[in-house]
C-alpha cells in the first residue's frame, strides 16, 4: 500500500521530551542502538538535523545528518516495524534532501552494514553510489559498512 493511501505525514525537529519516544523503536532497528545522551546529543549538536515523522498522530520513524560545510552525513533512517514497505523510508529521506538543500548541502554520504540489503536497495533506488567498504566498521557486530553518496539539489525545487 502506498504511503500517499494513508494519514497525511508531517515532520518535527527532534526536541528532548521526544526521545523516550524513539528508544523503544531504536532498540529493536539497530544491533547497536543510539542510548538516550546520544540522541540528547542530536538536539545541542548545532550541526545535526534530527526529524521525527508522525502519520497522522502517530511515530513512523525518524531521521536526521549532520551538516559538514556543504557535505550531510546521514545518521539515522528509521521506519517503524509494521509500517516499513510502504514507501515511508523514501519520503523521509526526500524530507532530509530538501532539510539539507535548504542548508545549501551539495552532496550526501551514508554508511550502512554490508547485510542489510533492504536499506541498501532504499538507497540505490534514490540515486545512491556505492563508494566503498570500511572493514569491521560496526564494532558489536564487527561487520563491514558500506559507504555511499549521492548528489542533493538537483531534483529539488
Ligand atoms: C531500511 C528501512 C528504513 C526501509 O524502510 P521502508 O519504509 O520499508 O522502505 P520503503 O518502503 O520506503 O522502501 C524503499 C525501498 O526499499 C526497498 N524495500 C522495501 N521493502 C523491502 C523488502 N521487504 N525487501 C527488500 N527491499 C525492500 C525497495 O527497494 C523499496 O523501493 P521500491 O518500493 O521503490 O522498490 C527500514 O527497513 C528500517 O527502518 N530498518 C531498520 C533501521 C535501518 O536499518 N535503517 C537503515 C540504516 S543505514
Amino acid at each position: 500500500m502506498a504511503a500517499s493511501e494513508h494519514e497525511p505525514l508531517s515532520f518535527s525537529r527532534l526536541a528532548p521530551h521526544h526521545i523516550p519516544l524513539l528508544i523503544p523503536l531504536e532498540t529493536e532497528s539497530y544491533p547497536e542502538p543510539w542510548t538516550f545522551n546520544m540522541f540528547m546529543q542530536e538536539v545541542s549538536n548545532e550541526n545535526s538535523r534530527f526529524f521525527l515523522m508522525f502519520e497522522g498522530g502517530r511515530l513512523a520513524g525518524y531521521g536526521g545528518f549532520w551538516l559538514l560545510v556543504d557535505e550531510i552525513h546521514i545518521t539515522r533512517v528509521t521506519i517503524a516495524p509494521t509500517l516499513r514497505g510502504r514507501g515511508l523510508a523514501k519520503r523521509l529521506m526526500e524530507y532530509l534532501f530538501e532539510a539539507a538543500h535548504h542548508c545549501g548541502a551539495h552532496t550526501a554520504w551514508l554508511e550502512v552494514r554490508a547485510s542489510n540489503l533492504r536499506a541498501i536497495r532504499l538507497y540505490e533506488g534514490l540515486g545512491f553510489v556505492h563508494k566503498g567498504c570500511r572493514k569491521a566498521y560496526y564494532q558489536r557486530t564487527n561487520e563491514d559498512a558500506m559507504v555511499m553518496t549521492r548528489t542533493i539539489g538537483t531534483d529539488i525545487g
